[in-house]
């Protein structure tokens, strides 16, 4: 049996995504099967090598032989992500998920397929996340969290009890999250942008970038008011 496997985008993150996913191959897989881990990026050219990696189009991974195909798309922008997993599906191929043997997981945690939980990622207990969750390295995701498909942390998110947050969500690298309770969770609304470092404490309404410490929405006047601050 051959089984090829893809990290679909080969942008930094791919790149980091790529050997967790080769460490987590080597102990799944059996010594009867044959398997090889490619790239696919749509700005592939022919015979491209990275890493020593064959990187293809989507349409040559198509047509290199394999028993089973398996794709998981390392590309952070939401949008982006969930139109190339529909393009995979279309195609019959279904996302698996990575993990690295770092990532700690407490209990009783729903995840979606398509997740990549990267190295040194803490998932605490009840939570329910949708699919193709990104974790970057050392981010984590504490009690009674919801989370749903498609939401990127970058690296070192803090992302305390109680918190929602909505479809196509963007985190930025080390924003935290004040703690909900049960009867009034913190709200992030769909597809909003949490800026790298922002501590957010109160709920974000739906497709709106915030920043800072609290966080505010990204407006002009908010960022000179906060330079005037100092
Ligand atoms: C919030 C964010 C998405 C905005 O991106 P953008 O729309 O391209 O905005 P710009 O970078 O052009 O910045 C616009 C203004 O906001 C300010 N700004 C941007 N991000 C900021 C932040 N995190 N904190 C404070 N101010 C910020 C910029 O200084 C700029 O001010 P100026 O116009 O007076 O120079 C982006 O800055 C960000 O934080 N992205 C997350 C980065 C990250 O975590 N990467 C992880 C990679 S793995």
């Amino acid at each position: 049996m051959k089984r090829l496997y893809a990290v679909y985008g080969f942008s930094g993150f791919g790149r980091e995504v790529f050997p967790v996913l080769q460490s987590q191959l080597e102990h799944q897989t059996h010594e009867s099967d044959q398997c090889e881990v490619v790239y696919i990026d749509d700005a592939a050219t022919d015979g491209q090598i990275l890493n020593s990696i064959e990187v293809h189009t989507f349409e040559s991974f198509l047509k290199k032989p394999a028993d089973e195909k398996h794709v998981v798309v390392a590309i952070s922008d939401s949008a982006i992500r969930q139109k190339l997993i529909n393009r995979c599906e279309q195609a019959g191929i279904r996302q698996f998920s990575v993990r690295a043997k770092s990532v700690v997981e407490l209990d009783n945690v729903q995840i979606g397929e398509g997740s990549i939980l990267c190295p040194f990622v803490t998932l605490t207990s009840n939570l329910k996340i949708g699919k193709s969750f990104h974790a970057n390295i050392y981010s984590y995701v504490a009690h009674d969290c919801v989370i749903g498909d498609y939401v990127t942390f970058a690296p070192r998110v803090n992302c305390n009890g109680n918190v929602h947050i909505g479809d196509g969500a963007y985190i930025g690298t080390g924003a935290v999250f004040k703690q909900g309770t049960p009867r009034k969770p913190l709200v992030v609304g769909k597809g909003a942008v949490v800026a790298a470092g922002a501590v957010v404490t109160r709920n974000i309404s739906a497709g709106t970038t915030v920043f800072g410490n609290p966080a505010v929405p990204l407006t002009r006047a908010n960022i000179e008011a906060r330079r005037d601050r100092g």
